[in-house]
């Protein structure tokens, strides 16, 4: 659409009404920043008291898979989105094809559900990516050929690490797991890092700054991210022109999608992954900037013109994890403490049940002085903790 005929638009209220398949905490922060807006949200999710189904206008309860409450969702929506992955592209491209609006277009999503096509994009449009190639079943042939240290990623389903498995060496050719996969050559990294690229209707594409990604070595999640990444602005401009160009490999991409990308010890940039939604790393995005990656994204799958996406102040943020051996009713220990570090927001996600490990809230801390954020970050993280209460 031309910049003029945005300008020539009206809108009534609801200004537009949005669906969201998925009922999680991104679904619930575009919610959050979609209500400033006077944007009326509808969610899709099976659990009838999802985090965002608590506070979305409309939840449809159901499940991503579920062709009847898919057409439920979209049907009353003007625009529809995702805040997952995993979901039903069979019947959403259906959708599309008789005239229903979605996007980040079932078409790209399809492609980047799959590990592999998502990797072969990147690369037919001159991205670097780490050597791979595709494994349909174990194959110790291949792996010898290919070489070791590698990494075995399943094509489809994985998240949170799941999915992913390091193999050092010829010895652990047994251990490979089954199914569909791509082996990778396993890189040596130096720092991981994120850049989120905002992408509007008429082909614009914006970018906000470099992340930085500490991950926890055992558990293989997100630790805690920082914001500027502390890399050289010459790296931190290649990143961001990367993750743009990553944006443009996928075609007619609207809304926001993030760059999951490895900065080698020999200081190459490589692509890593994509996600063509809000993203964990750009949580930081409420506090810290302009134009949040919420509102960015509805903007964008709205075809509404894009935010600025510049940083206002420095940020750390942390998720705040299920503590171990945490089940059932979630407890949150230390808030007080928490809420009175300054510069915190600390974000509970409303989740119904505790796991281990589960992302049940997260906490950015902004400073103009980035090492007095992190050490208020690390003060956050030994004092706020979600345990639980076993029900009955
Ligand atoms: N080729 C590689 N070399 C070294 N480490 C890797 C490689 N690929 C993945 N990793 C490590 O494994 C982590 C998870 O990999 P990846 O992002 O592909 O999986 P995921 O489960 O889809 O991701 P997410 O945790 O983002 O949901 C990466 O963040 C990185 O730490
Ligand atoms: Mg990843």
């Amino acid at each position: 659409m031309a910049d003029n005929e945005l300008s020539k638009r009206d809108f009534g209220c609801p200004i537009m009404r949005f669906g969201i398949v998925g009922g999680g905490q991104l679904a619930k922060m575009m919610a959050m920043e979609g209500s400033k807006l006077g944007f009326s949200i509808a969610v899709l999710d099976p659990a009838p008291d999802s985090p965002a189904g608590r506070i979305a206008d409309r939840q449809v309860v159901g499940g991503y898979y579920d062709g009847e409450k898919l057409k439920e969702l979209v049907a009353g929506c003007e625009v529809t989105t995702y805040d997952i992955e995993h979901i039903d592209v069979v019947e959403l491209k259906k959708l599309e094809a008789a005239g229903s609006v979605i996007h980040p277009s079932p078409g790209i999503l399809e492609v980047i559900q799959d590990k592999l096509q998502q990797k072969e994009v990147l690369v037919a449009a001159g991205l670097p990516v780490p050597p791979f190639r595709r494994m349909d079943t174990p194959d110790a042939q291949l792996m010898r050929d290919f070489g070791f240290p590698l990494v075995q990623k399943a094509r489809r389903g994985g998240y949170d690490g799941r999915g992913v498995f390091v193999l050092r060496g010829e010895e652990q050719i047994a251990e490979a797991f089954q199914g569909e996969s791509m082996v990778e050559s396993l890189v040596e990294i130096e720092k991981e890092l994120a850049v989120m690229v905002a992408c509007g209707a008429d082909g614009e594409v914006r970018s906000y700054p470099v992340v930085e990604m500490v991950f926890d070595s055992e558990s293989n999640l997100l630790d805690l991210l920082i914001v500027p990444a502390r890399i050289c602005e010459e790296l931190a401009e290649r990143a961001r022109d990367l993750a743009e160009r990553t944006a443009k490999a996928f075609t007619g991409l609207r809304g926001v999608l993030g760059v999951e990308m490895f900065l080698t010890r020999s200081g190459e940039i490589l692509i890593n992954e994509v996600a063509p939604r809000p993203h964990n790393s750009g949580h930081y995005t409420i506090e810290a900037c302009v134009t949040s990656q919420y509102e960015q994204h509805l903007r964008g799958v709205g075809g509404l013109p894009l935010g600025s996406t510049e940083l206002l102040v420095p940020a750390v943020m942390v998720n705040l994890l299920g503590a171990p051996e945490a089940f059932g009713e979630p407890r949150v220990l230390g808030l007080e403490e928490a809420m009175a570090i300054e510069g915190a927001t600390i974000h509970i996600y409303g989740k119904e049940e505790v796991r281990p490990k589960r992302k049940m809230g997260h906490a950015v801390i902004v400073d103009h002085d980035i090492d007095r954020a992190l050490e208020k970050a690390r003060r956050l993280k030994d004092v706020l903790k979600i345990s639980g209460r076993r029900k009955g």
